[in-house]
């Protein structure tokens, strides 16, 4: 029985579930996976790179369309051509914001274009195999949307191989696509500074900043209906932000980063 006192697993269902360190180590990537702007220069070797984009072409898409190029990014040069057009990019973002708000903007590393080991753009070809795509009809986006998911298995592949990733999009496609020769058929969609790092934060760069916080989850809890929030949705409202519920996956854990 379960701190709710709902009933064990049945035996089949049980056997569905992985062993408990397999889905701890799961949890511990989600929890402890970063977006990160500092570098080490220690080169990423090709067998650990080869491991997260594999684990990136194994996301889910659309159809099984498998919308998704990788563009690994080494050459300096262009890296720099790249930081240049950050640093102009930045300076519209800045102007989206006042004051102290845009002194806190332009104080903060937005990236690590030419630090990190090296660079990686995702791409996606929405029209990979022609117009007739099995579960696309009205919603125009969905390549876009299976490519996100193989970023963030990339994303979380390398967190457990103890790479840092850093997702800038603080750009423009026009000129990326100049830059990097990507043909008009193909949109890119991260552009991703790799490479290890000293230590990964256990909280987001952007709130030890104080530039925004987490939300707490029962706000963004619906039930059957958008106006019904959580105080119509039982228990569930109070157990997202309980942290018993993590008490079988990690007993002795802290559990203050999982709210
Ligand atoms: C689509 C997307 C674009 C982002 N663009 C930038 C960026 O240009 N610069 C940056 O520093 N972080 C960028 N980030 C990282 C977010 O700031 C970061 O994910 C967020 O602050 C939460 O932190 P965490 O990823 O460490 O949990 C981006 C993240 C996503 C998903």
């Amino acid at each position: 029985m379960d701190i709710e006192g709902n009933v064990a697993f049945q035996p089949d269902i049980e056997s569905n579930r992985l062993p408990l360190e397999i889905r701890r180590g799961l949890y511990e990537a989600i929890f402890r996976r970063r977006d990160m702007r500092e570098f080490r220069p220690d080169p990423v070797p090709d067998e650990v790179l080869a491991r997260i984009l594999v684990a990136a072409h194994h996301a889910g898409s659309v159809g099984f369309t498998q919308p998704w190029d990788f563009i690994i990014v080494r050459d300096m040069e262009l890296r720099r051509e790249v930081k240049r057009l950050f640093e102009e990019e930045r300076l519209h973002n800045a102007g989206q914001f006042t004051g102290k708000r845009r002194d806190k903007f332009l104080s903060l590393k937005l990236e690590g274009i030419v630090e990190s080991a090296l660079n990686l753009i995702v791409t996606c070809e929405p029209d990979r195999f022609g117009p007739g795509v099995l579960g696309k009809t009205a919603i125009r986006e969905v390549e876009i949307y299976s490519t996100c998911l193989a970023i963030e298995n990339l994303w979380l592949a390398a967190r457990v191989e103890g790479l840092g990733v850093g997702w800038v999009s603080i750009l423009r496609n026009e000129v990326l696509r100049q830059i990097f020769g990507i043909p008009k058929a193909v949109i890119p969609i991260a552009y991703l500074c790799i490479g290890y790092v000293d230590s990964f934060p256990a909280r987001p760069i952007l709130e030890t900043a104080g530039w925004a916080e987490r939300l707490p989850p029962r706000k963004l809890l619906h039930f059957d209906t958008w106006e019904r929030g959580a105080a119509q949705g039982g228990n569930l409202p109070r157990l997202v932000e309980d942290p018993k519920i993590w008490r079988d996956i990690f007993p002795d854990g802290d559990d203050s980063d999982k709210k």
